[in-house]
């Protein structure tokens, strides 16, 4: 697994997760692909992992690893202990990032000396594939499986260059690049047929000639956007109110937390690409579009901790206004990391059944799902059950086939 953005607090979790897990001093609680469902799919292993991964800050897997454990308390220090020597072997497969098209409150993050600010994108994509491949062959893996895990961009806008990959591959040398550093990132993997998931707001994948360069490489993507703690509550709830015909006249969100990823989303344009992924769920889910209102303020004490409030005030019979609240409070990272896992895990299972193209069957793990405008969570879990039993099908049918 390559993990873009790797020291953050989300990478770091998964990391230690995979570890702990294969050294058995951690259940498998919250990986959702551990569910008895997914048993006859032979998915990989957490032992099966070797990780590593790009960033832009010193920062190796221990050292995020202490941070949270000083500044949010949490990981037991006899589990972190046990996984010492997993982080440090993974830490050795990190390399510089890109910083291009990232903005200013990323930038402003970045303390790695070997960074390549200059790097036209196509030079940065070359230098992202070259990391790519040592980490495959260094290590002999079968599969590599990107995860963009890194900050939150500041939203880009696609102009009639991204439609397709005849006019958008000639603009890479240009001085400027023509992407976003996630997008570059996804170019890189998709153009070397490796599975490619964005767990961010960033625009990755979502480009049509990106699009099409998966095609071309038959390569599979999924993403954007975890949905792990507020949003994943309101795309439960709106259905509820949707099925009993209760009317949703204002719905209100109000988030604070204090790590690393709420000190960039507290610049205003950061601030605004998360925004769009969490404040379109309900309408969608609706199919009317009430007051909404998200916010999203950094309070630095939280840490990795953090609170959403939700103020929901709806219409019963007779016009009765009537009001929900529900105040969700979860550890960031603890809540991210298992998906991370199982995005990962399903995403090189798709690879290998030769999936081409947009995971659809991903959606429930997402804010703003890729390829489906199903925001509701019982659907879109419906969609994944389905595509387990579709695949059983198919696999039956194949051995047979084998067989005769
Ligand atoms: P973080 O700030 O702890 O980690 C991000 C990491 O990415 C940092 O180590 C940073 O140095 C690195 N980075 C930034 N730009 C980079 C680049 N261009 N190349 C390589 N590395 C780069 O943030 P956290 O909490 O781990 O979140 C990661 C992402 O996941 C954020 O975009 C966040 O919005 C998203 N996410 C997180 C959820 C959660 O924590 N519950 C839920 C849904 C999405």
């Amino acid at each position: 697994m390559w993990l873009i953005g790797a020291c953050g607090g989300v990478g770091t979790t998964a990391t230690l997760g995979l570890a702990a897990i294969s050294r058995g001093v951690s259940d498998t609680t919250s990986l959702v692909t551990a569910l008895p469902l997914f048993e006859p799919l032979h998915l990989d292993e957490p032992a099966d992992f070797v990780v590593g991964g790009h960033e832009i800050r010193q920062a190796g897997f221990r050292q995020t690893v202490r941070e949270l454990q000083k500044r949010s308390n949490i990981f037991e220090p006899a589990l972190a202990d046990a996984c010492q020597e997993d982080l440090e072997r993974w830490e050795a497969n990190i390399r510089p990032g890109t910083l291009l098209n990232c903005g200013p409150a990323i930038t402003r993050l970045a303390d790695r000396a070997d960074l390549r600010p200059n790097d036209t994108a196509r030079e940065a994509i070359e230098h992202i594939q070259d990391d790519l491949r040592a980490f495959r062959d260094t290590h002999k893996l079968d599969q590599v499986v990107v995860v963009n895990v890194t900050s939150t961009e500041p939203p880009f806008e696609i102009g009639e260059l991204h439609q397709s990959l005849e006019r958008l591959r000639p603009a890479l040398d240009r001085r400027e690049s023509p992407l976003p550093a996630s997008s570059l990132y996804a170019w890189a993997a998709l153009d070397l047929g490796l599975p490619y998931i964005n767990f961010t707001p960033s625009l990755g994948a979502s480009v049509p000639a990106l699009e099409e360069l998966a095609r071309e490489r038959r390569a599979v993507f999924g993403g954007k956007d975890g949905k792990t703690g507020e949003t994943l509550m309101k795309s439960v709830l709106a259905p509820m109110f949707a099925r009993r015909n209760w009317q949703i006249m204002s719905w209100v969100g109000h988030n604070i937390f204090g790590n690393r990823d709420g000190q960039v989303l507290d610049d205003p344009n950061n601030k605004a690409s998360k925004i769009r992924t969490k404040d379109q769920v309900v309408s969608s889910i609706v199919g009317y579009k009430p007051q909404t209102l998200v916010s999203i303020e950094y309070i630095e004490s939280l840490d990795d901790w953090k609170t959403a409030w939700n103020h929901i005030h709806y219409k019963g019979f007779l016009g009765t206004k009537m009001t929900m609240q529900f105040i969700w409070q979860g550890c960031d990272s603890i809540l991210a990391a298992p998906l991370v896992v199982d995005l990962a895990r399903l995403a090189l299972f798709s690879q290998r059944r030769g999936e081409v193209g947009v995971l659809r069957h991903l959606a429930c793990f997402f804010k703003n799902p890729m390829g489906v405008p199903e925001h509701d969570f019982f659907a879109q879990s419906a969609m994944l059950e389905k595509y387990v039993e579709e695949s059983l099908t198919t696999e039956t049918q194949r051995h047979r086939e084998d067989k005769t």
